[in-house]
């Protein structure tokens, strides 16, 4: 019988198709455990049963294949929380915690002097609710809507939703803006919406090969979405309010120039932890223009 340490060294094979190949034994096998990775360390000497040794090698095959860790275990931590994840949408990734992190900080300030109103935020395109769940976590005071066009990814953000008790999070099916009432007004609206182009090379590489095209691919080189939701969403900011899009690193200009064209201020992007732009946002100004009546 092998032992954990003998088991997660075999796991090394993943080098040939993973950058974190020792990270993903340990999920792996954990997982096939159904303990913490604290659990390998603290008891390296140990030897799983024939069933889990098993399961672990398929597992480990299946990885080698390609399929994302995430997938394999049915979930992925974001900003702190256990998400369960599946092939319905995007699996969350960490540098999304920036959007949320811009999201806090700028939502915080505008509403210091506002504070008697309930502070409402949306999230566009929320598939598993990372976004929606990591704010409403950080701010449970806050009211967050977060919507969502396919129906498998809408009912994982609510399983999301139920595992993690969070009371102040409401989950609507909805094309964008199409379902919201009209006159529903939120002080800040964040979206990490499909951006890339269809003919990007990346979509053949690593674990987007296994998500699905409706949360990664946008018509007119990944910007026909986000041009999209810069149109419509004055409409559903209230005056001074933000909007906050994740994008490509090299979309920040062509951005920064859609939100100046509809009349956004303080338009700005923010870089990520490798020094990529990433986020780029606006507030709507006295000149946006109100096109509630295109939708
Ligand atoms: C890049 S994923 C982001 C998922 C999640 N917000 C995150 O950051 O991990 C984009 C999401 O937008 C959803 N989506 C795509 N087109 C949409 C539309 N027209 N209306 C609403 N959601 C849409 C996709 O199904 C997908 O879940």
């Amino acid at each position: 019988m092998a032992t954990i340490s003998e088991l997660l060294a075999q796991g090394l094979a993943l080098r040939n198709v993973s950058d974190t190949a020792k990270l993903d034994a340990e999920l792996l096998l954990a997982f096939v455990l159904g303990k913490p990775r604290s659990y390998l360390f603290a008891w390296p000497e140990r030897e799983p049963g024939v069933a889990e040794v098993s399961h672990y090698r398929a597992l480990l095959a299946r990885r080698l294949a390609g399929e994302p860790v995430a997938h394999l275990i049915g979930s992925r931590e974001f900003w702190s929380l256990p998400l369960m994840v599946d092939a319905s949408t995007l699996i969350p990734r960490p540098e999304t915690e920036r959007l949320v992190e811009l999201a806090l900080q700028c939502t915080d300030r505008m509403t210091v002097a506002a504070s008697r109103q309930q502070v409402r935020v949306l999230d566009l395109g929320t598939g598993t609710g990372a976004i929606a769940m990591a704010l409403a976590s950080e701010r449970p005071a806050w009211k967050l809507v977060g919507v969502e066009q396919e129906p498998a990814a809408l009912a994982l953000a609510k399983r999301n939703r139920a595992a993690l008790a969070l009371g102040n999070v409401e989950l609507v099916q909805s094309n964008w803006f199409a379902a919201l009432p009209r006159g529903e007004r939120f002080h800040t609206i964040v979206s990490n919406p499909p951006y890339i182009d269809a003919d990007d090379p990346h979509l053949q590489e690593g674990d987007v090969r296994f998500e699905p095209r409706s949360a990664l691919v946008a018509a007119d080189r990944g910007l026909a979405d986000i041009a999209h939701i810069v149109r419509a969403a004055p409409a559903y900011l209230e005056p001074g309010g933000w909007l906050l899009l994740e994008h490509g690193a090299t979309q920040g200009d062509a951005v920064r120039s859609l939100l100046t064209g509809s009349g956004y201020s303080s338009v700005q992007t923010w870089r990520d932890y490798g020094d990529r732009e990433r986020v780029t946002g606006g507030r709507r100004g006295q000149q946006t223009e109100d096109h509630s009546d295109d939708e």
